[in-house]
């Protein structure tokens, strides 16, 4: 049996954790925030992210995170279409020919980019954002390294924040809170939830691509075979595995008793792989398949806000990448050096070794 076998609706994982695993019971966990909470997680989430919409219920919440909607609405996502492609240009110029690594030296750089064009920052300030958020993920090896990346990350956001003015500049900008702490925090909560998830995602997808060279072919030429591709990619493989809740009452879940204060683990690698909802291969990738929903961007008042932004970067970075080179896939290595589960848990960082040719 699979570690995310979706063979029953729930089970207990350990005396105060329940796992879901259909995508049924799942949906409606995620749906039910008033039983299924997000708060009292905080302390799994670093600070000052703890103190973010993330970690919140409604109504508070709502308040924290409707101002920033319309940034990421699928209309202002598609006017910031030439910083995205500017920020992933820049990646792809900037990567050498023959056998390299496209992990390390693509989809981890483009993603801080892209976020920080979109903030209005400059090229150095992004790469200097880059590297702080690479290091404030060093705390359990070197926490003084983490520690001082985190001061001078907020010192550039502080910055940022205080220089923002209501009327023009950024639409991020312009949906943060007034209080200048409120706002730092809600950054560092964008930033974490963009960049990391991204790049997982890329990676997962270009290796996909470059196993199969018909469908490389495919993708390159037809968009509409990317854009399938892509799905199928984020709901075979999601770059957050699971998201947890706290259950605020005794509740029955699919047979399974919950008990209040229990933590309950909504797998979605399992959820986005139950046959009942997504037929008996949903175990196999198949790029013919769409149209229903996965959980891989949640689902519910926390459903990820930056779902539009990530799938523009997708397809912009692979058909920039695919315009350019072929790719060769070769032997896949995990290479997980400081996984930091955040609620949100990942999947393990894959170093995919490719080989990009010109075409
Ligand atoms: C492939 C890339 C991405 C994946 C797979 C992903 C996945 C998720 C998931 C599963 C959640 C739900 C968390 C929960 O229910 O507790 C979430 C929330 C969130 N995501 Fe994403 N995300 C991605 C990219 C992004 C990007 C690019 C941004 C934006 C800048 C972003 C910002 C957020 C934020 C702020 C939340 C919290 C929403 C809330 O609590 O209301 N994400 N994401």
């Amino acid at each position: 049996m699979s570690e995310h076998e979706p063979g029953r609706c729930a089970t207990e994982t350990s005396p105060s954790t329940i796992r879901v695993v259909r995508w049924r019971h799942a949906t409606a966990v995620l749906r039910s925030a008033d039983t299924y909470s997000s708060t009292g997680l905080a302390q799994l989430l670093r600070p000052p992210i703890d103190q973010t919409f993330l970690a919140q219920d409604p109504p508070a919440h709502s308040k924290g995170r409707r101002p920033l909607e319309p940034a990421f609405r699928r209309d202002s996502i598609r006017d910031s279409a030439e910083l995205i492609r500017e920020g992933i240009g820049v990646a792809v110029d900037g990567l050498e020919e023959g056998q390299i690594d496209l992990a390390s030296s693509f989809a981890r750089v483009f993603p801080p980019r892209v976020i920080a064009a979109l903030l209005g920052l400059s090229p150095s300030n992004a790469v200097d954002l880059a590297r702080w958020l690479r290091e404030v993920d060093f705390a359990a090896v070197d926490p003084g390294l983490a520690r001082a990346a985190a001061r001078k990350l907020d010192e550039l956001l502080l910055a940022l924040v205080m220089s923002r003015d209501g009327r023009s500049g950024s639409r991020i900008l312009q949906g943060l809170p007034t209080e200048a702490s409120d706002a730092v925090a809600i950054l560092r909560l964008l930033l974490d939830a963009a960049v990391e998830t991204t790049s997982r995602a890329t990676i997962e997808l270009l290796a996909l691509i470059a196993r199969d060279s018909e469908l490389q072919n495919a993708c390159r030429d037809d968009p509409l075979t990317l854009g399938r591709t892509i799905d199928e990619s984020l709901r075979w493989a999601p770059p957050v595995t699971s998201l947890l809740r706290r259950a605020v009452k005794d509740v029955r879940l699919g047979g399974t008793h919950i008990p209040a204060g229990a933590l309950v683990e909504v797998d979605i690698v399992a959820a986005n792989r139950d046959p009942m909802r997504f037929g008996s291969a949903a175990d196999r990738v198949d790029i013919c398949r769409h149209g229903q929903a996965t959980l891989t961007f949640g689902t519910g008042v926390h459903t990820c806000i930056g779902r539009h932004l990530a799938r523009a970067e997708l397809v912009c970075a692979t058909s920039q990448l695919l315009s350019r080179y072929r790719l060769v896939a070769l032997e896949p290595r995990v290479n997980n050096p400081h996984g930091l589960p955040q609620g949100m848990r990942l999947r393990p960082k894959l170093a995919v070794l490719l080989r990009a040719y010109r075409p």
